[in-house]
């Protein structure tokens, strides 16, 4: 039932279940929005708007023009997920304004309001003198309620690897991780008082607020700047390397700002809000996108165990100028044809190979261009053999592109690239944006390189490639619109367990809080050997049990799940083992029964198309109780 009352000077509001938008224009023309869910405030009064290059005050003296209304109930049905059915119901008012000063520029706001939240975004009409805009800031305000507890990550403009903190919004200042998080490899976040979204509050009273954005294309990640004089939050966008936000072109819109709520944590959870609020897929044929599992020539690299490179150093090379062996090289055709012996005979689908192409003497840290060329593999490495071998196992090939942050590099060779692993039936690939990107002084999580990521997906589709994405901005649900964008990794995932002093047990159960909220992880579980890999530091472990990762396969969700250990530390416990075999990576539904951020998550699914087997896991941040 959508009710729009009016009263001075300007009110309208939403109402779906429990949840209630609010919309007026202030005196001076300033557009404001609320939320309240179930009677009680969730988002006080905030304003809307923008600074513009030709107008600073596209933030005010707005009047109100029309309004139009509409209800949408529909279902559909994802191409892989965690359920089979999505209902998409909500109620839309679109609310058109127009500046009261010449040239008299037009900008409308649509909110659709669902019963677990709200989605809002700007659109900016088609209109005479002002196709072209740049945005210099964007003003949308989140208003909090009260000094809630959150969970967050640095606004960073280039990495979302961070570790969760946990504290009062006015505590946040993210400086002293920021300079302590040595072991990521890019950080930019000039303003210590901004944050990443997902952002997950928690008010004294229990409601369970999620702030993100939804079908983020041609345009900026949205971070979050907090006053901590009022508590609101304003979006702080990444700017490019001008210092500009996004150039737009209108008729265009803004993504989605969500605001989902609950007085449960586990509707937070279930939710299918940001999913909804992105485009349907743009592809009709899916057949060639499968879920699967995969085991991968990569946590040997990580451990030290081998390496990724062919020779130690660039100029380690020979009288004829060849590169000398470092005789720790990972992915020879003989290690590939191990891993996939292994996935053979245990129903693991796919083997991931790392480090197979040159380059990787010299690959990071110097802002170079032109890193690799993806279609030249190391002299061990037979491309043509391997393909072979792995076709006449039945075992699907996933590539490796590392861009290294050069997607300009990239973008030339994408076609080249991308007919390669056609000829060599490479169905899937995991890309990589370690390091600065080029163009320089452009960021991971500005307007170019969200464009970027989405020119990739795009290309990928034409070739029928599935992908993975390892450090491009956190996801926002394009999943739905790409079916083939499988999971992004866009987060802190288990490779810091190898590298770093690895992460505290409590940070699986807020990654589907916040990392999660937006679309599948690629994680990377499944590790056996929990100590033993740093020479002269027995000592050191990861703060996980055995239990506990093989519980990651249910509760951090993605289509795409590595087996990422070793095959021989698998082979040494095949018992538990046999729970990532038949662990399922498609489902037709889900049921989060219990949930709280920083403590536990307990996950029922059921297997998609299979009437009987069920998957139930239970982790805890103590990691004390798991039940399977
Ligand atoms: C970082 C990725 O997250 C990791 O999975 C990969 O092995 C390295 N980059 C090298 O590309
Ligand atoms: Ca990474």
């Amino acid at each position: 039932m959508l009710q729009v009352c009016a009263q001075p000077p300007e009110l309208t509001s939403v109402v779906m279940g429990k949840v209630q938008v609010g919309f007026r224009l202030r005196e001076n023309g300033i557009p404001e929005y609320n939320v309240y869910y179930d009677q009680r405030a969730v988002i006080n009064w905030s304003g809307l708007g923008f600074a513009l290059d030709s107008d600073s005050s596209f933030y005010k003296g707005f009047e109100l023009i029309g309004t139009e209304k509409r209800s949408v109930d529909e279902t559909w049905q994802p191409v892989w997920g965690e359920v089979k059915n999505i209902r998409n119901h909500y109620d839309e008012i679109k609310i058109h304004l127009q500046q009261k000063k010449a040239p008299g520029r037009l900008l409308d706001i649509v909110f659709r309001v669902f019963a677990d939240g709200v989605g809002f975004r700007y659109e900016f009409p088609k209109q005479p003198g002002a196709a072209y805009f740049i945005i210099k800031d964007e003003y949308t305000r989140f208003n909090l309620t009260g000094d809630h507890t959150c969970f967050w990550i640095p606004g960073d403009f280039d990495t979302n690897e961070y570790l969760y903190s946990t504290s009062k919004v006015s505590e946040i200042d993210n400086r002293a991780l920021v300079n302590s998080s040595t072991d990521i490899a890019v950080r930019v976040a000039p303003d210590a008082y901004v944050v990443q979204t997902p952002l997950m509050l928690k008010t004294k009273d229990g409601l369970y607020i999620n702030i993100h954005e939804a079908g983020l294309m041609d345009y900026p990640a949205m971070q979050l700047h907090i006053d901590k004089a009022t508590l609101g939050l304003t979006s702080a966008l990444v700017p490019d390397a001008m210092g500009n936000k996004a150039y737009l072109h209108a008729p265009c819109h803004t993504p989605w700002r969500t605001i989902i709520v609950s007085d449960k944590a586990t509707d937070i959870l279930a939710s299918k809000l940001i999913l909804n609020l992105n485009e349907p897929s743009k592809i009709k044929n899916t057949s060639w996108i499968r879920p699967m599992k995969f085991v991968g020539v990569w946590w040997e690299m990580q451990t030290g165990k081998s390496t990724w490179s062919y020779s130690d150093f660039a100029d380690s090379t020979d009288s004829h100028g060849k590169l000398i062996p470092n005789g720790r090289h990972g992915a020879t055709t003989a290690n590939v044809k191990r891993y996939i012996d292994f996935a053979a005979r245990n129903g693991i689908q796919g083997v991931l190979v790392e480090g197979w192409n040159t380059g990787w003497e010299d690959w990071f840290g110097n802002w170079k261009e032109n890193v690799f060329d993806f279609v030249t593999p190391y002299p061990d490495f037979d491309v043509k053999e391997i393909t072979e071998y792995a076709r006449s196992k039945g075992i699907t090939m996933i590539m490796h592109n590392e861009t290294s942050g050069s997607a300009t590099n990239y973008e030339r060779q994408l076609d080249t690239a991308f007919q390669f692993m056609n000829r060599f039936g490479y169905p899937a690939v995991k890309t990589g944006y370690v390091g600065r990107i080029i163009p320089r002084g452009e960021h991971h999580d500005g307007q170019w390189m969200v464009n970027h990521y989405e020119r990739v997906a795009k290309k990928a589709l034409e070739h029928h490639i599935m992908i993975d994405v390892h450090e491009p901005m956190r996801p926002t649900g394009l999943q739905r619109t790409y079916p083939n964008w499988l999971a992004s990794e866009a987060g802190r995932g288990n490779e810091y367990n190898a590298f770093s002093n690895g992460s505290p047990p409590e940070h699986e159960t807020i990654l589907p809080f916040t990392r999660l909220m937006g679309g599948p992880m690629d994680y990377t579980p499944g590790i056996f050997k929990l100590r033993g890999y740093v020479p002269g530091n027995p000592g050191r472990q990861m703060h996980s049990t055995l239990a506990k990762q093989l519980a990651l396969y249910v509760t951090i969700y993605s289509p795409l799940q590595m087996a990422a250990d070793l095959p021989e530390n698998y082979e040494a416990k095949l018992d538990a083992f046999q729970f990532i075999k038949d662990v399922p990576v498609d489902w037709d539904d889900t049921k989060i029964i219990e949930a709280e951020p920083g403590d536990y998550i307990t996950i029922a699914r059921k297997e998609k198309g299979k009437e009987k087997r069920r998957s139930f896991d239970r982790i805890t941040s103590s990691d004390k109780q798991i039940r399977k």
